[in-house]
């Protein structure tokens, strides 16, 4: 292994395939850092949306990009916790218009190249797990360990609604199903790095699986990598 820290272990696919969840906590176990990379792209469309840019525009998305400063913090829960131009957005960055925003602002290449450097300079060293769409195709195709998490639209949209209803916020199975099959469109087939398994992930189906049981296999993969 060539990093001072660790390996690079990229886990891509969807939103609402346990990706987060299941990356923190490997990460928890094995002593590494966490970087949510969707963040940064939310992050990007929170300043797109605050400066009333218009998202299509891929000029105006780019001079936005190319203004964030992005500091990233270790946290004892494994998590890199970012603060953008001084500031960290914390909740803000989980509204839906906010998502929303992010899936059509990342459809740029230009300002999709800026994040991916961030992205980059956070991974370097190793010992680090990046989530997202792109990370073993694109950002780390070099990663020692690929894993890209699938489940049906259906079970990722109820899985949020019992995410929301634990916040004790209400939530409509309908729309939330509509707004993840959207978003699964666009990210999809974008031409700019879709997201699609790298030729090399290890893909797993997680609509049947618990949580602890993706852990596992994600650490099985792992220890393959090592041993
Ligand atoms: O994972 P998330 O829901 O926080 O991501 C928000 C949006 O950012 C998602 O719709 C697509 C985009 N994204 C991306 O294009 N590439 C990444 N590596 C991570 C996220």
């Amino acid at each position: 292994m060539s990093r001072l820290k660790g390996l690079v272990v990229a886990i891509d696919g969807t939103a609402g395939t346990g990706k987060s969840s299941v990356g923190r906590a490997v990460a928890q176990q094995l002593g590494y850092g966490f970087l949510s990379t969707g963040g940064l792209y939310r992050a990007l469309a929170y300043h797109v949306f605050a400066q009333h840019v218009d998202a299509a525009d891929s000029q105006a998305v780019l001079s936005v990009a190319k203004r964030l400063d992005f500091v990233f913090e270790r946290q004892p829960d494994a998590t890199l916790k970012m603060w953008v131009n001084g500031e960290y957005l914390g909740n803000k960055l989980n509204l839906d218009e906010v998502a929303q925003t992010a899936s059509k602002a990342s459809t740029h290449a230009a300002a999709r190249a800026v994040l991916t450097e961030k992205m980059r300079q956070a991974g370097k060293d190793g010992g680090i797990i990046l989530e997202g769409r792109d990370i073993g195709t694109v950002v780390f195709p070099d990663a020692e360990v690929k894993i890209y998490l699938t489940a049906a639209p259906e079970v990722r949209a109820d899985r949020r609604v019992k995410q929301l209803q634990a916040q004790g916020v209400a939530a409509d199975y309908g729309q939330i199903l509509a707004s993840i099959k959207e978003r699964d469109l666009r990210d999809s087939t974008r031409a700019a790095s879709p997201l699609k398994p790298a030729p090399d992930a290890v893909q797993i189906d997680t609509s049947h699986m618990n949580m602890q049981q993706v852990i596992d296999a994600v650490i099985k993969e792992i220890n393959k990598y090592a041993a």
